[in-house]
């Protein structure tokens, strides 16, 4: 009975500690992550809080997330390759691995100073993709950092920018559309020369001038279930709103206005592509 008055601050202060540690751990890239790729090309600075890819004519540069991850909400600042960054791509993506691997896609295709990147998204699930989504964006991404943010939970998966939805794909395997949920995924990044496709459909190709090119992160956040050894643990973010989030009427119509002003494509609107017609998702949706 006289324990309830004392209990309740302990538990307070307790989950202040965990909610703490897991902020903490969540902004230091030398615990979450392992630079796989590019032989000193990424580093981690500023006591793990910062990381930054380099590429020059000799390789690019990559890591990848320690953790594999079932569901979460996971948030990255980015500041790309600024100035003439034509050819160049930044992929910052979630996959898990095999033929049947689910993936789910952010990639920045870079451009001549002042001509606008493009926000390339796509979506696998069960090796397939095919669901290419692209943007514009509404503000030069390589002036500053900007989060860019994958929501995954069981119905849905929400792509946003700075809080701003910009793409939604939903659950509809009741209607033989494969999602995205038993596989976990890893996060992994790459800095990398695309100039045969990747400006202008490889019209404009990398200046090396110009190189090293350089990409920046920080603050990653991953709110998330972990799995390891084949568990899943979702530890104090199990009961998380991120679980069961959907879009709101605000969301909603901030997508809206994205998809109207900065959509350059759209797959579900190429019936040139899909003869046959479009993937069944796109009338559904
Ligand atoms: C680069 O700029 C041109 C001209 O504005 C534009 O057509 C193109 O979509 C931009 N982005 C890429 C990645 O090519």
């Amino acid at each position: 009975m006289a324990s309830s008055s004392t209990i309740q601050p302990m538990m307070l202060l307790i989950s202040l500690i965990v909610s703490t540690l897991l902020i903490a751990s969540s902004a230091n890239f030398y615990n979450d992550v392992d630079i796989t790729w590019g032989d000193g090309r990424a580093k981690i600075l500023n006591n793990d809080n910062l990381l930054t890819l380099s590429l020059d004519k000799a390789s690019g540069s990559g890591f990848q997330s320690k953790n594999e991850f079932l569901f979460g909400k996971i948030d990255m600042q980015l500041k790309l390759v600024h100035g003439n960054s034509a050819g160049t791509v930044t992929a910052y993506y979630l996959s898990s691995q095999g033929p049947t691997h689910d993936e789910i896609d952010f990639e920045f295709l870079g451009n001549l100073s002042g001509d606008p990147y493009i926000l390339h998204t796509n979506v696998f699930s069960q090796g397939k993709g095919n669901r290419e989504q692209q943007f514009y964006l509404w503000f030069d991404p390589t002036a500053d950092f900007h989060t860019y943010s994958i929501l995954w939970n069981p119905q849905r998966i929400i792509f946003s920018v700075d809080g701003t939805p910009i793409r939604e794909f939903k659950n509809l395997e009741s209607s033989g559309v494969p999602y995205p949920k038993s596989q976990p995924m890893r996060i992994y990044s790459s800095l990398w020369n695309a100039d045969d496709w990747a400006t202008r459909g490889g019209l404009i190709k990398t200046d090396w001038t110009q190189a090293p090119f350089t990409a920046s992160y920080r603050n990653f956040n991953a709110d998330a279930c972990v799995v390891t050894n084949g568990k899943s643990s979702c530890g104090a973010s199990g009961s998380s709103a991120w679980f069961s989030q959907e879009l709101d009427s605000t969301g909603k119509e901030r997508m809206k206005w994205v998809q109207k002003n900065y959509m350059i494509y759209n797959y579900c609107a190429d019936t040139k592509r899909f003869p046959q017609g479009l993937p069944p998702e796109c009338n559904l949706a």
